[in-house]
């Protein structure tokens, strides 16, 4: 491989960067053409404490919706004594969620340079990148990356394995995704053990997104103060946003965190119809009205005070002529059905506030004081957030679109044309999937 040294892009894009020719950076000499190479390399057994340093330095967070520091779970991980391998999650079951598609076709050496530098890190000598069964092109241009790689020998002793999970919502949460690596059913246990205790095939395992692990290759590059160089302080570096719903360009952007909310759909041409509200979080965030998104910044800091945060960061602007509750309904239903079916508050509650929402949006508000009841019941229970995250999507309809709550239960009118917005897959007619 020849190497070259790149200047790091100062501005934007960071992780789109090369991606807008169709080919992208698929092949190794365009990736290293574009990014440089990749100078760390993973040895097994002997953890790379500078590299740790840098990461921690840079205040990066997790990019699979809990914004959980990197270096944290780094330290973790090395905390235990069983030898450790790295679990990359390039699952994303999150129907409004395209930003890991994106990449991992795209870019996938960029992720898999992210899998090295997690070896690097805790002196792995394995790293699993699983993809979802149903992300077919996904898995075929990692395939090829990967097969590229072992022809140049460009890893080392470094074992990387690409590994297939059924489709669905909860198989992108760690525990499911380890259950189903280790043979077993793809659903999540109680903690503990938590994966960096006991994980793939019992070892300590550091689990990280896969955006995640495209931001970790381009900070062993780059460095720590030219990450920092974009974002907040709290909140530094770049990250990838699904933009859909009435806006005249729907895809994946990159903004540096804290962008306002109105350059974001600026630079997806606008609005294609009035905004009603925005979803902001995906299926575990919350309903803004768009009334108070004037000025609104894009970060778990600003969307904290109305009760949001950036989670997965998948966005959908709800056009005026769409029904808040009849597309809450919808969601509701689906993340009912794809609950793994195991705990009282997925299988009784989830169902509960499911069918309440759309005997709601019908018209119907008799079980209103009992959605609310149930929001309280299911919060902080079962043995992943899957719960947590539905009552939270629900409950901000609740709020947000109070006036058309009144309009169905009072009036007995539904001003929605019934066109749906929100995406739900169509295996999801299938039933559970995790
Ligand atoms: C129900 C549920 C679904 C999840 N789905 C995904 C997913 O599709 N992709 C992902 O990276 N993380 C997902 N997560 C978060 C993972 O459990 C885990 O926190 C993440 O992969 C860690 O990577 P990060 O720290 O780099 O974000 C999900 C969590 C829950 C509760
Ligand atoms: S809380 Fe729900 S989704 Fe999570 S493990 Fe229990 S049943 Fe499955």
């Amino acid at each position: 491989m020849t190497t070259t040294h790149k200047t790091a892009p100062t501005t934007l894009p960071r992780l789109l960067g090369g991606l807008e020719h169709a080919d992208g950076l698929a092949t190794l000499d365009r990736h290293v053409g574009f990014h440089g190479a990749l100078t760390v390399a993973a040895q097994p057994g002997r953890p790379n404490d500078m590299l740790r340093e840098s990461v921690r330095a840079s205040g990066l967070g997790g990019r699979g919706g809990a914004n959980f520091p990197v270096a944290r779970k780094v330290d973790a991980v090395l905390g235990e004594r069983r030898r450790p391998v790295v679990l990359i999650n390039a699952t994303e079951g999150e129907p409004p969620s395209r930003k890991d598609h994106v990449l991992l076709r795209g870019a996938p050496h960029l992720v898999i340079d992210g899998g090295v530098v997690c070896a690097a890190m805790v002196g792995a000598h394995e790293v699993i990148i699983a993809v979802e069964a149903g992300s077919q092109r996904e898995f075929a241009a990692l395939d090829q990356a990967l097969a590229e790689r072992e022809r140049r020998h460009v890893d080392g002793r470094l074992k990387i394995i690409l590994e297939i999970v059924p489709d669905g919502f909860v198989i992108g949460e760690e525990r499911a995704l380890i259950n189903a690596l280790n043979g077993g059913p793809g659903k999540p246990t109680y903690a503990p053990p938590r994966p960096f205790q006991k994980g793939v095939g019992g070892a300590p395992t550091l689990v990280q997104n896969a955006e995640t692990a495209a931001q970790l290759a381009l900070i062993a590059r780059h460095g720590a103060d030219w990450f920092r160089s974009l974002g907040t302080d709290a909140e530094p570096g770049s990250a990838l946003v699904t933009l859909t719903g009435a806006v005249a360009h729907p895809g994946v952007y990159e903004i540096p965190l804290g962008a306002l909310l109105d350059d974001l759909v600026a630079a997806a041409g606008g609005l294609s119809a009035p905004a009603r509200a925005y979803l902001i979080g995906g299926y575990f965030g919350t309903w803004i009205d768009a009334a108070r998104t004037s000025g609104l910044r894009l970060s778990n800091a600003d969307l904290a005070p109305l009760g949001g945060g950036l989670g997965a960061r998948a966005i959908v602007a709800l056009p005026e002529s769409a029904c808040g509750l009849t597309e809450t309904a919808r969601v509701a239903r689906y993340l009912s059905e794809q609950s793994a079916g195991q705990c009282g508050p997925c299988v009784h509650g989830l169902a509960a506030i499911a069918g309440g929402m759309e005997l709601l949006a019908r018209g119907d508000g008799r079980q209103l004081p009992d959605i609310e009841r149930w929001i309280g019941l299911v919060t902080g229970r079962g043995a992943c957030r899957h719960p947590d995250g539905s009552a939270k999507l629900v409950g901000s309809a609740l709020t947000v679109f109070a006036d058309e709550v009144r309009r169905h239960t009072v009036d007995r009118k539904c001003t929605g044309n019934g066109t749906p917005v929100l995406p739900i897959p169509k295996r999801a007619a299938t039933g559970r999937t995790a």
